[in-house]
């Protein structure tokens, strides 16, 4: 079975690795990734945030003498409560790149176009592979159009992809009306690869303390298949890799997501849950079914469950709608 996989450029002996996590920040757990097979490692992020108020002392648009700053600026983290400041995670994908062979992907975090070329520089200095850029926004102003927004991401990914050397993936909420079109626009600004989707995390209300309450949950199987979703309809028409994240939770969540056209299955919900050594399950899993199905490459069974072959995607999704919501009751 030769289950070998490329994302970015990067030759793989098969497509699971650790996505950007809690994993990232200590030497010895990714040490531990890479002894229990673990094809690649996603750094956590380094937040856009964090580079605006070292340079500037401003969070987003907002500086310490606005009225409304300091309402608003104690929502964030404060510096000293992120794990790595930016020279610091400098210096920490140095010390992963000397630790492991793995490719070492560096993660930067944010929406505006502050500050990201400094930092995707430095970080690329420090050794790291490759950059995944997280573009996680909500756009709450109600008069910007998503037009506006879509080409703002894309600048951003422009701006990066232009002063480096080392691919680059870019990293989305699956919330755009066109995601198709975006996810062009992502790549004639020169992503490599496309990582889908984000998990949008909603945050809940205390109705004790009227106040917002957020929480992380570990994710389960069932967020898989709007992944699948895009993956399918993606899948031989645009030329970025996709690596898929979110939702991942079994051998049979990894053969979906190739099935629907991943290069490559990014976890951590699940490796937080069940462990680093649970790579060795998914990728068995992968084997025997591979095996059982008359599969030699992991090439020949990418996409056979895409809509690369459909003449009319938006009908197949139309008819798919419906038959669900007949399938009720019988
Ligand atoms: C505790 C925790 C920390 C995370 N930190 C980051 C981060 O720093 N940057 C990022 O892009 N994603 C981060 N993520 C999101 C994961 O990379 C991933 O996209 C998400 O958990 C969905 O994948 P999963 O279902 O395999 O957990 C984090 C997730 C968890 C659970």
């Amino acid at each position: 079975m030769e289950t070998a996989t490329s994302y970015l450029g990067f030759h793989l002996p098969h497509p699971f690795m650790a996505g950007a996590s809690p994993f990232g920040y200590h030497l010895d757990t990714v040490r531990r990734l890479e002894d229990a097979g673990c094809a690649a490692v996603v750094l956590h992020s380094l937040f856009e945030e964090q580079l605006t108020a070292r340079s500037g002392g401003r969070i987003r648009h907002m500086a310490p003498p606005d009225a409304a700053f300091a309402a608003t600026a104690v929502t964030f983290p404060n510096r000293e409560d992120y794990v790595f400041g930016p020279e610091e995670y400098a210096d920490h994908v140095r010390r992963v790149k000397e630790a492991v062979r793995i490719p070492v992907i560096g993660s930067l975090n944010g929406t505006s176009p502050a500050s990201w070329v400094t930092f995707a520089r430095l970080i690329e200095q420090a050794g790291a592979d490759a950059i995944e850029l997280n573009l996680y926004g909500i756009a709450t102003d109600l008069l910007t159009p998503a037009a506006a927004v879509e080409t703002q991401y894309a600048g951003i990914v422009r701006e990066v992809a232009r002063f480096l050397h080392i691919p680059v993936a870019v990293k989305v909420l699956p919330f755009y009306t066109s995601f198709g079109h975006a996810a062009r626009q992502f790549e004639a600004a020169g992503a490599e690869a496309l990582v889908l989707f984000n998990r949008f995390y909603e945050v809940d209300i205390d109705i004790t303390h009227l106040t917002a309450a957020p929480h992380v949950e570990l994710s389960s199987s069932s967020e898989l298949l709007l992944r699948l979703h895009w993956l399918a309809v993606l899948y031989g028409r645009v030329r970025p890799g996709l690596a898929v994240t979110g939702g991942i939770d079994t051998p049979e969540d990894g053969i979906k997501a190739v099935l629907a056209g991943a290069d490559v299955v990014q976890m951590v919900s699940a490796l937080l849950r069940y462990g680093s050594k649970y790579i060795q399950v998914m990728r068995s899993g992968l084997e025997d079914w591979m095996e059982g199905h008359g599969f030699a490459t992991i090439d020949d069974m990418r996409g056979q469950a895409s809509l690369e072959r459909a003449l009319d995607p938006a009908a197949v999704e139309r008819a798919g709608y419906i038959r669900t919501l007949q399938s009720w009751g019988h």
